[in-house]
C-alpha cells in the first residue's frame, strides 16, 4: 500500500498558485491530514542556499540544471521520503515538472538529459521513481501573467525574462503532461480567483483521505 501523499502544483510565474497551495493545505488540515508544505527549489536550509544562488547569479545552463536536482535531492532525502514514510501529506510548490518546464522549455536544455538527472535524484529503493500523485497545474496565458506580475514585487531572474520564454516554459509544461497525463489535473487560471479556487477543491477532494497513516 503507498504510503503519504505527494502533491505539487505548477505553472509560469504569475500563474497564481501559491494562495491556492495554503487553500489546498487547510483542506487537508480540516480532514484530518498531517500536512507538510514546501517548495522547491528550497526546502531544506541547503536547498535555499542552492535557491539564493539559482535564482539571482548568472550561470551555464547545465549548472542550473544541476543545481535545481542537487536542491532536489536533498530536499527528498531531508524532507520529502520521511514524511511519506510517515503518512503525511506533502504539499510542494513547484517539482520536477518546473524543471523541465524552465530549463527544457524556456532555457532549451536537452530534454534527456534532464530524463538522465531525474532518473538519477528521484530513483527509489524499491524501483521506479519518486513522482507526484498528483500535480495541479494551474495553467494561464503568458501575456495575462505579465500583467498580473507587473504590478508586484522586484522579479527574480525567471519572472524577469520575457514574454517568449513562457511561453516556450508553457510548451515545456504541455510536453510534460502529455508524456505523463494519469497524474496532471490541467487548471484554467485565466479564470477569477474563486473560480480556479473551485476547481482546485473539485480536484483535490478526492485526494484527502488516500495515502492515510
Ligand atoms: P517561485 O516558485 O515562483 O517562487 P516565488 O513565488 O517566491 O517567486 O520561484 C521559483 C522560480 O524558480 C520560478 O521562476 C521557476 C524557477 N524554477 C526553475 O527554473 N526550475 C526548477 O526546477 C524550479 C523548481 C523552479
Amino acid at each position: 500500500m503507498t504510503r503519504g501523499l505527494f502533491i505539487s502544483f505548477e505553472g509560469i510565474d504569475g500563474a497564481g498558485k501559491s494562495t491556492h497551495i495554503q487553500g489546498v493545505a487547510a483542506r487537508f488540515r480540516d480532514a484530518g491530514r498531517a500536512v507538510v508544505l514546501t517548495r522547491e527549489p528550497g526546502g531544506t536550509p541547503l536547498s535555499e542556499k542552492l535557491r539564493e544562488l539559482v535564482l539571482h547569479e548568472p550561470m551555464d545552463a547545465l549548472t542550473e540544471a544541476l543545481l535545481m536536482f542537487a536542491a532536489r535531492r536533498e530536499h527528498l532525502m531531508q524532507v520529502i521520503e520521511p514524511a511519506l514514510a510517515r503518512g503525511d501529506v506533502v504539499l510542494c510548490d513547484r517539482f520536477t515538472d518546473a524543471t523541465f518546464a524552465y530549463q527544457g522549455g524556456g532555457r532549451g536544455f536537452d530534454w534527456a538529459v534532464l530524463g538522465q538527472l531525474e532518473s538519477m535524484v528521484q530513483q527509489l529503493p524499491e524501483g521506479g521513481l519518486r513522482q507526484p500523485d498528483l500535480t495541479v497545474w494551474f495553467d494561464l496565458d503568458p501575456a495575462i501573467a505579465a500583467e498580473r506580475l507587473a504590478s508586484a514585487r522586484v522579479p527574480d531572474k525567471f519572472e524577469s525574462q520575457p514574454a517568449d520564454f513562457f511561453a516556450a516554459v508553457r510548451a515545456g509544461y504541455a510536453r510534460r503532461e502529455a508524456e505523463m497525463p494519469q497524474r496532471f489535473a490541467r487548471i484554467n487560471a485565466a479564470q477569477t480567483r474563486e473560480a480556479v479556487w473551485a476547481d482546485v477543491t473539485r480536484v483535490v477532494t478526492p485526494w484527502l483521505g488516500k495515502g492515510a497513516a
